[in-house]
């Protein structure tokens, strides 16, 4: 079933039915079906799209730029130094400027509110891109991604281990109880979500029939999962926490041994990415001699394992990100 979303903006799951989810994720499978026979659309002909990025980004930019074109339209990426946002100019200003320039507003950053008060504000839609606090974009990918896997969402059992309390830990909670998906967080108490929010995705999820598991046991809290789902151990914006979180989190590191103790043959494994595997990289490099570990979030075995789906994961962002632009925006 068709549902109407034009003008609405996208800035956490909390504000989308069940029904209107499995609406975006049909649409994303369509919209991928068709980017795969070849076929350019228009749906979002004569449409200007701003992208507004105050952190770095690979997926979700590229995402954005992708689809937009995909369908026709024109989008505008406006780093952190390209802007007055929050500085010499107020979120409100910002936002009513930009929206009576462009069709369509991308937000990443720091402050959840400062998405909000773009919303408020643009007069246009407005899509979260990543907030300190949720990245419901990822969540419609990672959803997809499960979907593709499983061939269905009620009922699947989905352990999210690491630092439970980050934007990923948050979206994904909300992600599961709207759909039904039996969710587990398996963070050390530290790193456990907000009282408040597990009690709200509690009560979606009672209505859905899963339920919101909070543990801090690696081994008996991945027991039955089907999904095993990690993230950094310090998201953008927290560097000066690694040794606290390196100290916190190794039990929680997604190895071997992990995927075993879900007693699943088929467990797949997800990452939002980007993910420290290996000491390949600069900040890989830094790490090692820093702290003296190889490996943080997931191990390389894991990572490049048969279980791993993390790039169609990563491919799924730019057909859900479509989806949700052409839901709210398109024709
Ligand atoms: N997963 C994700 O949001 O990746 P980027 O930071 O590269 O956009
Ligand atoms: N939790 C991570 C997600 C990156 C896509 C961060 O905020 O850095």
């Amino acid at each position: 079933m068709a549902f109407n979303l034009q003008g609405r903006n996208f800035l956490t799951l909390l504000d989308f039915s069940p029904e209107e989810l499995a609406y975006l994720l049909t649409l994303s499978r369509n919209l991928k079906d068709k980017k795969r026979a070849g076929i350019k659309g228009d749906l979002l002909a004569g449409k200007n799209i701003a992208l507004i990025f105050e952190k770095p980004s690979t997926r979700t930019r590229c995402a954005f730029v992708v689809a937009a074109r995909d369908e026709g339209g024109y989008p505008e990426y406006l780093g952190k130094n390209d802007l007055q946002l929050g500085k010499k100019e107020t979120v409100a200003d910002t936002a009513r400027v930009l929206g009576r320039m462009f069709d369509g507003i991308e937000f990443r950053g720091f402050k959840h509110q400062t998405v909000e008060g773009l919303a408020k504000y643009a007069g246009v839609p407005v899509w979260n891109g990543l907030t300190d606090l949720y990245h419901p974009t990822q969540v419609l990918a990672d959803l997809l991604t499960i979907q593709e896997n499983f061939g269905y969402l009620r009922g699947i059992n989905l352990a999210y281990v690491g630092d439970g309390r980050n934007n990923m830990a948050n979206s994904l909670m909300i992600g599961a109880a709207k759909m039904g998906l039996d969710y587990s967080i398996v963070a050390p108490r530290e790193l456990w979500p907000e009282n408040d929010l597990v009690d709200r995705c509690r009560a979606i999820a009672a209505e859905n029939g899963s339920r919101i598991i909070v543990s801090d046991d690696p081994v008996q809290g991945v027991q039955g999962a089907d999904v095993l789902y990690t993230d950094v151990w310090v998201s953008m914006g927290e560097e000066d926490k690694f040794a606290e979180r390196i100290a916190l989190l190794q039990p929680y590191q997604v190895n071997q041994a992990m995927l075993k103790n879900t007693g699943k043959e088929q467990v797949i494994f997800l990452h939002c990415l980007p993910a420290y595997h290996n000491t390949d990289t600069e900040n890989g490099q830094k790490m090692l001699e820093e702290h003296g570990i190889k490996e943080m979030e997931v191990t390389e075995q894991v990572f490049e394992s048969k279980n791993s789906k993390v790039f169609d994961q990563a491919e799924n962002r730019m057909h859900t990100i479509k989806a949700v632009m052409v839901a709210t925006l398109g024709k």
